[in-house]
């Protein structure tokens, strides 16, 4: 029997898991906006609310989903899972309880610390501002600063590197947070890990450099991520095989203490010169980061989807073994004053050998247009990531005025400086 997938989700992130899906099963999607590339790939599409439990679950059993695949977070918050299995609907993704290690950031750390995870910072939780403000002032180095709850990742302050003691003060004074946790500041290069899990196991993927920064050489705020490379190999430039296989092992004894977890579980490290930290973990895959992922995937996603569904060993995942750069246009002024409304030249034809994924855009009067929020990503796939990333600069050449991207993302100059930095914190 042909399977029937749900995608819930609309981002360039689930227009790469529905890439993956579209010709092994019929697919549907729902999500709050019309994403074109998943519209092309899909059976049927509905707009709705997907946090909405009740509309999703209602839409699954109108198309007679037999699996569902959650793409961002907050349907996680919101039960959706719950609410799909409650009807009858095997979904790849945790329930609302186990989404917790990513959508609360003080039970995250707590968790970690209780099952003796190794690479958890030091941390503290706080419910009063000014506590918090105290511990700032009394602590011997530099502080993360994070709001527990979800932010889209723009939430987070790094003392020492985006700002001073005093203006992070101010900035928990301004922000008006339940609850933040301070954690020691880790110092390295940051990588992501995305691991499938379900029924005790799990499959990890290559590892991804992400750039949260808007602006060329690190430079702005953080944004939802501009950018990411991976390389042909599990590991990146920058690290050993064994760096990769301690995060791997971080990533298992974390899928060991969360029992019965499923889903997505996505490791951020930190490569310090002791070694892999943890940043945070998601439940769910990354954004930019499927878009490296999914599209060197051998083994087809659907049948990891199938076996954790009906309590079987997951199958290993093969890799084609290509280096990629995503690069993401975005509009003008992101992410602290964007400007929407920029028509989008860039269609998958033009993108000529890159893959096109959209993400946030609005389609109208027979075009494409930019919202306030990413527009859409480009990948290069080839044997290097230099010659990834010329694919996907070529592809994003006929992106006009109104779009911008991170060039330096994957070029020469950007991959050396992240091994040079990695050599100067080793000290040789
Ligand atoms: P998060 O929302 O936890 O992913 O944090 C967003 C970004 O803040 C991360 O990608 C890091 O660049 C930075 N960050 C978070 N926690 C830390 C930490 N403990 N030390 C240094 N940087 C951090
Ligand atoms: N790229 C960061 C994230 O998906 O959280």
């Amino acid at each position: 029997m042909a399977e029937t997938v749900l995608l819930v989700g609309g981002g360039g992130r689930e227009h790469a898991i529905a890439r993956a899906l579209a010709g092994d099963c019929v697919l549907y999607n729902c999500a709050g906006n019309r994403n074109p590339g998943i519209a092309t790939l899909a059976d049927g599409v509905e707009i709705l609310d997907a946090t909405d439990p009740e509309a999703v679950t209602s839409y699954a059993c109108e198309v007679e989903a037999t699996l569902a695949v959650i793409g961002p977070e907050a349907p996680l918050e919101a039960g959706i899972v719950d609410a799909l299995e409650d009807a009858g609907i095997y979904a790849f993704g945790p329930r609302r309880e186990q989404a917790r290690i990513e959508t609360d950031k003080a039970f995250q750390r707590q968790f970690l610390d209780e099952h003796g995870i190794p690479g958890n910072p030091d941390f503290e939780t706080f419910e009063d501002v000014e506590e918090a403000c105290t511990y700032i002032e009394a602590y011997d180095g530099d502080l993360a600063v994070k709001p527990a709850g979800l932010t889209g990742g723009k939430g987070v302050r790094v003392i020492g590197d985006q700002l001073g003691a005093e203006e992070a003060k101010a900035y928990l004074r301004e922000s008006d947070y339940d609850r933040v946790v301070l954690e020691e500041r880790l110092v390295g290069e940051e990588f992501t890990i995305q691991a499938l899990v379900a029924n005790g196991e799990f499959r990890a993927s290559p590892a991804v450099q992400d750039h949260k920064r808007a602006y060329e050489d690190d430079e702005g705020p953080n944004t939802g991520g501009m950018g990411s490379y991976s390389d042909a190999v599990r590991e990146l430039p920058f690290m050993t095989h064994e760096e990769y296989e301690q995060a791997i092992s971080i990533l298992g004894a974390t899928v060991d203490a969360l029992e019965g977890y499923k889903g997505i579980l996505y490791g951020q490290f930190m490569l310090t010169a002791e070694g892999p930290k943890i940043v945070e973990f998601n439940a769910r895959f990354g954004d930019p980061e499927a878009m490296n992922t999914l599209p060197v995937f051998d083994t087809p996603l659907l049948e990891v989807l199938v076996a954790a569904r009906e309590n079987e060993t997951l199958p290993d995942l093969e890799f084609a073994e290509q280096a990629t750069v995503c690069k993401y246009a975005v509009p003008e002024g992101y992410p602290e004053d964007p400007t929407a409304g920029t028509a989008i030249e860039i269609d998958p034809e033009s993108a000529g050998d890159a893959l096109l994924f959209y993400a946030s855009v609005e389609n109208r009067d027979g075009g494409i247009y930019t919202t306030t929020s990413r527009a859409v990503a480009v990948v290069g796939l080839a044997d290097t990531i230099t010659d990834a990333e010329g694919i996907a600069e070529e592809a994003l050449s006929v992106a006009g005025e109104g779009l911008r991207v991170r060039h330096d993302i994957g070029t020469p100059d950007l991959v050396q400086a992240r091994i040079d930095h990695m050599t100067e914190l080793r000290g040789n």
